[in-house]
């Protein structure tokens, strides 16, 4: 496997402080949660919700089938455009942004490894005309994802798309859609079913926010030229150190246990801050995965605990001029995590020039050693202000190392999930929202739901209008 290290030193009541830190003696003296956190987890590998830990190890002719149609819509189609939200978009979204040019939209189609490519995860009608602004839909190449198949956001999308192919294509419509979706059930399917598209299924027990590796992202990564063996490859590496005993071999779990331990000395806040532009939308990824399979009313013993961490996302330089003064200063609540990437794929020197002035310290550096120096700078400023902060660092941004970090992501959050005892799998905040638009909507089935809305709004008087 390639390094992947995650440096906790800066947890460390050594470091930080008695209050702040954590002392040497925790991981012993928790070592039976530990290891029945580390057991539940991994005793589950593959079953109920827990299919995802299998994805990065299916069949090679899988892959090959998604590589081979990737190639197909490479060469057809100038776009590729998502209609998807929450789990069903931030993985492609995320590994896209990581994985590609910084610049890929722009690019010159020549230049460019695959089409380009958007993720709508909005309904915000300014963006949905915009799109249109920008792309031809009959160049382009329409992925609609839902597990659900039901997702009021999602499904207005496909409407809106497909009104607008039929008109343009008619028959010839279906071959601008791909379907992502439960194979047998949701209405998404059944539209798929009657117009004939092609449907790629996901797995019954792979949810949204753990399913990147299933075809919700590998379909998308495979049409913009992507390599899904590499991707899969660091996924399975990192699963195999995900399921090491010791939590000083395994980085999830001690990812999930440096956590925990903070949640439990009311460290609220978990502060997500890559330092590259590249793995940026990776804090969105961290941020959902994070925060809704940890926020949960109850335990699962049904006990009300109001559990979970809240997230948020940072990016590194930029941040450090504006949210680092409230981490260094503001409320001991927050434990901030760093990725920080050893080898950048570009190497840009700072050059010397004349009449540098007091700008002459930074001459022939590189802004590889600046951005570097700026992430241990920040730490070292939170180490004396003793904030919590952990470091995982990567070998560099490639298809390998975005599978190590998802896969750790995943992992971690499992193991928190254990951690605290809550169901790491449901999301019953997220689907009332859900219900509630289709009441309001006026979908046949939800009448009772609507007077219950209704009902609900009895505090009229208090608006400043
Ligand atoms: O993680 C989840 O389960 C959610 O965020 C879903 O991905 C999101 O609500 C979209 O659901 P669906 O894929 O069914 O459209």
């Amino acid at each position: 496997m390639k390094h992947f290290q995650l440096d906790y030193n800066n947890m460390m009541a050594a470091a930080i402080g008695q209050k702040d830190g954590m002392p040497a003696g925790a991981i012993h003296k928790d070592k039976a949660l530990i290891a029945a956190a580390r057991a539940k987890v991994l005793e589950n590998r593959g079953k109920g919700w827990q299919e995802w830990t299998e994805l990065p190890f299916v069949d090679k002719a899988y892959i090959e089938e998604l590589t081979e149609t990737g190639r197909l819509i490479r060469r057809k189609f100038d776009n590729f455009v998502v209609f998807g939200i929450g789990g069903s978009a931030l993985g492609p979204l995320a590994v896209a942004n990581a994985l590609l040019h910084l610049r890929h939209n722009e690019l010159r189609p020549g230049k460019r490894k695959g089409p380009r490519f958007y993720v709508e995860d909005n309904v915000d009608p300014e963006r949905m005309s915009a799109l249109l602004d920008i792309i031809d839909p009959a160049d382009t190449m329409f992925n609609v994802i839902t597990k659900s198949g039901e997702t009021g956001e999602t499904l207005s999308q496909l409407l809106f798309v497909l009104d607008i192919l039929d008109k343009a294509l008619g028959d010839k419509a279906k071959e601008n859609i791909v379907v992502t979706t439960t194979v047998g059930k949701g209405t998404l399917y059944n539209i798929a079913v009657e117009r004939g598209y092609k449907v790629y299924g996901l797995g019954k027990g792979v949810g949204g926010r753990f399913s990147v590796l299933s075809p919700v992202g590998l379909l998308p990564f495979a049409a913009l030229g992507l390599n899904l063996k590499k991707l899969l490859r660091g996924a399975a590496d990192m699963s195999k150190a995900c399921c090491k005993t010791g939590v000083r071999f395994n980085p999830a779990l001690m990812g999930a246990y440096l956590q925990y331990h903070s949640i439990k000395r009311g460290k609220n806040i978990s502060v997500m801050m890559p330092y590259a532009d590249s793995l940026k939308f990776m804090s969105d990824f961290y941020c959902q995965i994070w925060g809704e399979s940890l926020g949960k009313a109850a335990d699962n013993s049904g006990k009300t605990v109001y559990a979970g961490q809240t997230p948020v996302k940072a990016l590194g330089v930029t941040d450090q001029h504006s949210q680092i003064q409230l981490y260094t200063e503001g409320p001991f609540d927050k434990v901030i995590t760093f990725i920080g990437v050893r080898n950048f794929r570009a190497e840009v020197k700072i050059p010397a020039v004349k009449g540098a002035g007091g700008a002459a310290f930074l001459q022939n550096h590189t802004f590889n050693e600046l951005i570097n120096a700026e992430r241990e700078a920040t730490a070292f400023a939170l180490v004396k202000a003793k904030r919590p902060n952990f470091t995982v660092l990567l070998d560099g941004v490639d298809e390998y190392t975005v599978g190590q970090l998802l896969m750790f992501m995943m992992y971690q959050t499992a193991f928190a999930g254990a951690l605290l005892d809550v169901d790491t799998y449901n999301q019953p905040g997220v689907e009332e929202g859900k219900l509630a638009t289709f009441a309001m909507l006026g979908r046949p089935g939800y009448e009772e739901k609507l007077k219950e809305i209704k009902s609900a709004y009895h505090n009229e008087k208090f608006i400043v209008d």
